[in-house]
């Protein structure tokens, strides 16, 4: 039994379980440390570190759930996409989408080919978790995907994206089924490995208004829900950020429960969502990394308004940034593990 997951599926324990976004990285100096012998890429395909690197932060703090060590990105690479991670400017594509060609040049394998290295790691994490902490898997989501397939770097203001999706919607559609495929497939793949919950990012939906979110990325988004709640049972999390204004459609996803940003109360974002689920998040990132005393009453603020909704995982409202102190995480989980409901 986990408080995580039985959280995920409605059911309120005696405290909000906590994991953060990001929880593996650089703001800990053992991650640090790792990353000066090793590339970013390197350690996410040598299943060794790739484990390593996800107990990094269990072993410091007692986090209700692991996320395996991977990037939405990676599994890019099988389709044919020359991906690097350059210093001072995250990821870069050197062969992006640009049009219906390049689209059928895309190609599909199986996840046991194509992130064998995330299977491996997975099943290496499983056995150094047992059963007490589940592992969290992940996919990007199929827009977020396109962004930097189509762009070909961080997507900034979508210039590209948007311009495909309007002027050949028959290169977007095409491009979008071949990324639903990829995200199912992951998806269910790392459940099959020992995921006790998955998480799909769509880190830049909130770069769309409702109206292009509904003709050009619901369908797709639906029905990557659809076939991976069809084919795993285990709970599913959607995560957005900048979607305030889009999670009245959002609620149509057959997910188990949503990631909400710090822009928007949690009481607020049911109100929008308009049903009955469990919500995670939403402490500010930016707050985490700054003085503790203001993390304290914030933090205090998000547990409060967490408990006014059906259930309630602790989270930050989007991923650790680097200057984070270890010192404020520690205490930040000491806090919400102090809480009782
Ligand atoms: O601990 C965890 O959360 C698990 C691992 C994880 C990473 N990336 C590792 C990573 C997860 C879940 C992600 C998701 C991810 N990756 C998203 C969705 C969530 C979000 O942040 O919006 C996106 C958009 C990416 C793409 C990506 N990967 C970018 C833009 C960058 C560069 C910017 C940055 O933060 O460094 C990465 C690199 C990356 N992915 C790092 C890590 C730990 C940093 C690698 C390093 O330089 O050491």
């Amino acid at each position: 039994m986990s408080l995580f997951i039985d959280t995920l599926r409605g059911k309120r324990g005696p405290r909000p379980p906590v994991w953060l976004m990001r929880q593996a990285g650089r703001y800990l100096p053992e991650y640090r440390a790792l990353r000066e012998k090793s590339s970013m890429l390197e350690m996410v395909m040598t299943p060794e570190l790739a484990c390593e690197v996800t107990l990094q932060p269990l072993r410091r703090f007692p986090l209700d759930a692991a996320i395996i060590f991977a990037d939405i990105l990676t599994p890019l690479i099988g389709m044919g996409s020359r991906l690097e991670f350059k210093k001072g400017e995250g990821p870069v594509i050197e062969n992006p989408v640009r049009s219906a060609a390049d689209v059928a040049k895309l190609r599909l394998p199986a996840p046991a080919e194509n992130v064998q290295y995330t299977l491996d790691a997975i099943r290496l994490v499983v056995g150094e978790l047992g059963e007490k902490t589940p592992l969290i898997g992940f996919s990007g989501a199929p827009f977020t995907l396109s962004c930097y397939l189509i762009e070909g770097q961080s997507p900034g203001d979508l210039e590209r994206t948007k311009a495909m999706m309007v002027a050949d919607p028959a290169a977007w559609h095409a491009l979008q089924e071949k990324l639903v495929t990829l995200c199912v497939e992951y998806l269910v793949a790392q459940a099959e490995a020992g995921c006790r919950s998955l998480q799909v990012f769509d880190s830049w939906l909130g770069h769309l208004g409702p109206r292009e979110y509904e003709r050009f990325v619901e369908p797709y988004l639906v029905k990557v829900f659809h076939e991976v709640r069809k084919r795993a049972d285990v709970p599913v999390v959607f995560f957005a950020t900048g979607v305030t204004g889009l999670f009245p459609q959002l609620a149509r996803l057959d997910a188990h429960a949503f990631g909400v940003d710090w822009r928007v109360s949690l009481p607020q974002a049911l109100r929008l969502l308009g049903r009955e689920v469990p919500l995670q998040g939403n402490l500010d990132p930016q707050i985490l990394a700054g003085p503790w005393e203001y993390v304290e009453r914030a933090a205090r603020e998000v547990l409060a308004e967490g408990a006014s909704v059906p259930a309630h995982v602790f989270n930050l409202g989007h991923g650790v940034l680097p200057h984070t102190p270890p010192e404020n995480v520690q205490r930040l989980v000491d806090l919400v593990h102090r809480r009782s409901a």
